[in-house]
């Protein structure tokens, strides 16, 4: 079966650099909170237009620490969407707080409508998740959450670099979270995450919670540097060798963008004549097509036709959240329908698409994919 990710070619194109990279981080004396940490947050910042920014140690735990930093937790909800990665529920439960999930729209994010309809008084926050690449209606959002004084933190993790008119996701709430699992617009070799935020004093909070509440910022504290926690915070540091191999691709991150687009252009040029629902581009939106999504009801068919040659593809997601074990009951509404986000999970699925992937495979996979949609 063709395995269509895999980061071995990046890896040889890049590993000189990557090499030199770490063996200068390890030479450095700092294994955490040094010069790799410094310049990482700096340029991260700068190609986001983010006033502020902190690397952590996962995306899950930029959710978390966003969560915190806002004070959400037991006895709070947060509305978001089930058509999601798990970590985006895990991150609000983690924090003590109850999920309300609400339904999508055409473009498989979160519907503004819905939001309103499902506020309480228990509701604290909002996480739009941009998911595949696109970001959410934040203009509606953001009204929405000013009406009702609701912080918004956008889950950013599948949309590093997209802009919702001409303003990079990550800047358009309260604070934005980024992941960078390999898979990602920005990938590393292991673990990792970022938190942008507007709000000096958040972030300061922010850098104290990733560090179990230690004052490694702000020089006119009194406990500044000392092994004292100022408030209750977690491990969630990134290491000097992790941010050695980010710094090096970060530089990198608009060119696999540029390639992604391109990608993207072929198959829907390719494909616009099947029955396949290919993604569309929200208004004001620049797309960066972590994943390109399609939608068909005839998907097992699809998938069992394409088995045969050797194709196997990935489901972005299989299951909603609220129809998982693990979230079903942790959910405010142990019954609850969300009719357009169930019906879509039904049909979606993803086609291989990364930097990396050669012109010869995308051209291979597409022609075996339009000859099955022909049989369809
Ligand atoms: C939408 C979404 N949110 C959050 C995350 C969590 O990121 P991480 O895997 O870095 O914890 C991911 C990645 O898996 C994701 O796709």
């Amino acid at each position: 079966m063709k395995n269509f990710w895999n980061y071995n070619k990046e890896y040889s194109k890049l590993r000189k650099n990557i090499l030199f990279s770490i063996d200068k981080a390890l030479k450095s004396g700092n294994l955490f909170f040094g010069n790799e940490l410094y310049k990482f947050e700096k340029t991260f910042n700068r190609l986001n237009s983010s006033k502020f920014g902190l690397a952590v140690g996962s995306g899950t735990e930029a959710l978390y620490i966003a969560l915190k930093c806002f004070g959400i937790g037991v006895g709070d909800e947060v509305i978001t969407v089930s058509n999601t990665a798990i970590p985006t529920a895990s991150a609000i439960t983690s924090a003590g707080a109850k999920i309300k999930f609400v339904d999508i729209n055409e473009n498989y994010l979160i519907d503004p409508h819905q939001i309103e309809q499902n506020i309480t008084k228990k509701t604290k926050a909002i996480i739009p998740v941009h998911l595949y690449g696109q970001s959410c209606d934040m203009d509606k959002i953001n009204k929405i959450a000013k009406k009702y004084k609701l912080k918004v933190i956008e889950d950013c993790a599948q949309a590093q670099g997209a802009r919702y008119k001409n303003r990079y996701v990550g800047t358009l709430g309260d604070a934005g979270c980024f992941s960078f699992y390999p898979t990602k617009i920005l990938g590393g070799y292991g673990d990792g995450g970022f938190i942008t935020v507007n709000s000096q004093k958040y972030f300061e909070k922010m850098r104290r919670i990733r560090f179990y509440g230690i004052e490694s910022l702000n020089k006119k504290n009194k406990f500044y540097g000392k092994y004292y926690s100022n408030e209750q915070g977690i491990n969630s540091r990134i290491d000097e060798i992790q941010l050695s191999i980010l710094n090096i691709k970060l530089l990198k991150v608009n060119e696999f963008i540029n390639k992604r687009r391109k990608i993207a252009k072929y198959y829907k040029n390719k494909l616009k004549d099947t029955s396949l629902k290919l993604p569309e581009v929200g208004i004001g939106n620049k797309h960066v097509y972590h994943l390109f999504t399609v939608y068909h009801k005839k998907r097992n068919e699809i998938f069992s036709k394409l088995k045969k040659r050797g194709i196997k593809l990935n489901i972005y997601y299989p299951y909603p959240i609220h129809m998982m074990k693990g979230y079903k009951f942790l959910s405010r509404n142990k019954k609850l329908k969300l009719k357009k986000t169930e019906k879509l999970s039904q049909g979606i699925f993803s086609l291989p698409l990364y930097p990396e992937l050669s012109f010869k495979d995308l051209e291979k996979f597409t022609k075996s994919l339009k000859s099955v949609m022909k049989s369809i």
